[in-house]
């Protein structure tokens, strides 16, 4: 069953993000990357989520292999905005000029003539936020980008944007351990029609399984599992595999039917992206379409984020949160 978004967009109730093909995680050959993508298509995840930046480009041309035989199959989601490499600290761009230039580099790497879902990936703290999405409106007036995205912005943001253009989703972080879109994010979304894409629903890979970092893993780079708050955090991670246990289902599964629970209970559709490198993971996280879980299991999963080390991001301002707690 689709899940309708804002803005008339309907998608299937779990997507796949694809960043991980191409980096974050350690790397896998291009072929073992193709054939990952083909069975999230041939499963029904065809919610493809990529960007930009992801790989500085090579997963948007890793997913043009996909779409070159596939492209009617997929709800194809991309996003701009963020500046990597970064020779001027500048991290984000949103300025007017800026969006039409990145669709056009992005419909090319994609080899395809239109964007389904077309996100703003990270606000531009210069550029208020109405002129970023007016621009980005243009776009789909010249029919390259079917529906408007924007990410990881604040209630307030969410507000503003939503004035220059219909928008089909908020798509910013929410799961067992991050649930600050709760509080400002989630009700405006409720109130302004807009769908919420869930991204790292499995933490980072932390909710679905023990992690063991080795010296180069990207999620270093996240104040979470630096050493001394991982092993504070590892407690949540043991209690969902507890909680799993007792469900007969995988912690990964738990994850992400918690998030649909709560979906539910506030009002607004989520459609989770988890990403993995592997096939059988793609099946196994579409399972979780089939859990109910017990309201005991609900409660002790929801008493989870409080008890949670170290922030979201290292710099604050980078995500929603930061920006609310300034407001
Ligand atoms: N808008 C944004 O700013 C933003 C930010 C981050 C991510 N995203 C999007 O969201 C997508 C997902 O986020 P994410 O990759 O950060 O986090 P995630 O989906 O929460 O977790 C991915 C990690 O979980 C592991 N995993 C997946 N399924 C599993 C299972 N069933 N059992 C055990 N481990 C499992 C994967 O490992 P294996 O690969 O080894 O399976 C990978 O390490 C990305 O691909 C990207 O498209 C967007």
């Amino acid at each position: 069953v689709n899940v309708l978004l804002g803005d008339g967009l309907l998608v299937p109730p779990i997507g796949y993000g694809a960043m991980g093909l191409s980096s974050g995680y350690g790397a896998i050959g291009e072929d073992a990357a193709l054939a990952t993508l083909h069975h999230a298509v041939d499963a029904g995840a065809t919610l493809i989520d990529t960007a930009d930046v992801y790989g500085r480009g090579g997963n948007e041309r890793l997913v043009a292999r996909l779409l070159r035989e596939r492209r009617d199959e997929v709800v194809l989601a991309t996003k701009f905005g963020i500046i990597d490499p970064d020779p001027d600290g500048l991290r984000s761009r949103g300025d007017p000029a800026a969006v039409r230039p990145a669709v056009l580099r992005s419909l090319e790497r994609l080899g395809t003539d239109r964007i389904d879902l077309y996100y703003y990936h990270r606000v531009d703290p210069r550029v208020p936020i109405e002129d970023t999405v007016g621009a980005m409106a243009d776009l789909v007036a010249e029919g390259l980008v079917g529906h408007l995205g924007v990410s990881e912005v604040t209630g307030e943001e969410l507000r503003r944007a939503v004035v220059a253009h219909p928008l089909a989703a908020v798509q910013s972080e929410w799961s067992i351990w991050s649930r600050d879109v709760e509080l400002h994010v989630v009700p405006a979304a409720v109130q302004l029609g807009v769908g919420f894409v869930a991204y790292s629903p499995l933490g980072r890979g932390f909710l679905a399984a023990p992690v063991a970092l080795g010296p180069d893993d990207a999620r270093r780079t996240f104040p979470r599992f630096d050493d001394d708050n991982l092993a504070v955090n590892q407690r949540i991670a043991a209690e969902v595999a507890a909680i799993a246990e007792l469900e007969q289902r995988t912690a990964a599964q738990v994850a992400l039917a918690w998030l649909f629970e709560r979906g539910h209970r506030l009002g607004v559709p989520v459609v989770p992206i988890p990403g993995t490198r592997r096939s059988h993971r793609i099946d196994e996280n579409l399972a979780a379409l089939d859990v109910e879980l017990e309201p005991a299991s609900i409660e002790r999963l929801d008493a989870l984020a409080q008890s949670v080390a170290g922030d979201r991001a290292r710099d604050a301002s980078w995500v929603s949160q930061g920006r609310e707690r300034d407001s």
